[in-house]
């Protein structure tokens, strides 16, 4: 595996590969990687000849200091991963490098950003799509990655890829779990036993209301419901439960309204912050 933490040397490693023709696929981190990350690797390794991956920690996407310092750092563990995985290339830049300037530029995705994580994380979606539109700029990926398991950035990134006619086929891969059904995440490392215990409450409550809404139940009958499941554990908190149209985010009361809806969770496990989400059908 190739590593450069310059953007020079890195484009001109990648030009030579494309000149020869081969497709180039890219999967963003932030590294602290587990197989979740592992099985964006794999998407890509399938659809083209050369892979790239880039780990770094975004400070623009982070609205709490303190979640960004206790943010988990293990370059050396993930190049072994990741080499392991059989990726080619890694771009692990310094912040120097990517912001040698104070950035000022702000993204702007309307409802799309205001929504579910945007409402608890202003500035997030600003922040993923500046870092994620400089990542396509310098690598010019042919296929980009991410997990289903960050839907609403998936939504974002979408829209940014549209409206600015980046050339890039965008994929969500599915959510890895562990057998219990709680989604792979860097955040897990930060759950003590008894907190990794409860930490599946929000996929047990994500099954539970698919079929609730399955059976014909709306939003509004449901949500309490599903407030009062997760919480009946102490220490979790529900901080949001909503269905929406899984392109436009829009918010729905039933199932009926969309094509691909989907439902989206958030809450905590004391101060530890977990997300999922499920398609209804
Ligand atoms: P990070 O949280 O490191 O996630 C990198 C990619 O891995 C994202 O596309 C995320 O959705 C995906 N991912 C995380 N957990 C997963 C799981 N259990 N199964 C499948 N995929 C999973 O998301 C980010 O970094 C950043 O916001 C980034 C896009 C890199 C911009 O900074």
């Amino acid at each position: 595996m190739e590593i450069f933490k310059q953007i020079a040397p890195l484009k001109a490693y990648l030009r030579d590969l494309k000149c020869q023709g081969k497709s180039i696929g890219l999967v963003p981190t932030m590294g602290a990687l587990h197989n979740g990350h592992i099985s964006l690797i794999r998407a890509s390794k399938a659809q083209n000849q050369v892979t790239a991956s880039s780990i770094f920690v975004n400070p623009i996407q982070f609205n709490n200091q303190n979640d960004l310092i206790k943010y988990p750092r293990e370059i050396e563990k993930d190049k072994k991963l990741l080499e392991a995985a059989g990726c080619d290339v890694l771009f692990s830049p310094e912040n120097e490098e990517m912001y040698p300037k104070k950035s000022i530029l702000k993204l702007d995705f309307g409802h799309l950003d205001k929504t579910m994580e945007g409402e608890f994380r202003p500035g997030h979606f600003s922040g993923v799509a500046l870092v994620v539109s400089k990542l396509f700029n310098i690598v010019e990926p042919d296929h980009a990655y991410f997990g289903q398991k960050d839907w609403q950035q998936f939504a974002v990134i979408q829209k940014l890829t549209e409206e600015l006619n980046f050339n890039v086929a965008l994929h969500s891969v599915e959510t890895l779990r562990e057998s219990d059904g709680l989604a792979l995440s860097s955040r897990n490392l930060r759950l003590n036993p008894a907190q990794r215990d409860v930490a599946t409450v929000f996929y047990k409550g994500l099954l539970q209301a698919r079929t609730a809404l399955k059976n014909g139940k709306t939003v509004g009958e449901i949500k309490p419901q599903v407030r009062a499941f997760v919480e009946q554990y102490p220490g979790v908190r529900l901080e949001y439960f909503e269905l929406v149209d899984s392109k436009n985010l829009n918010v729905l009361e039933s199932v009926e309204q969309s094509i691909l809806p989907i439902m989206c969770i958030a809450g905590y496990v004391d101060e530890i912050r977990l997300i999922d989400n499920m398609f209804v059908n």
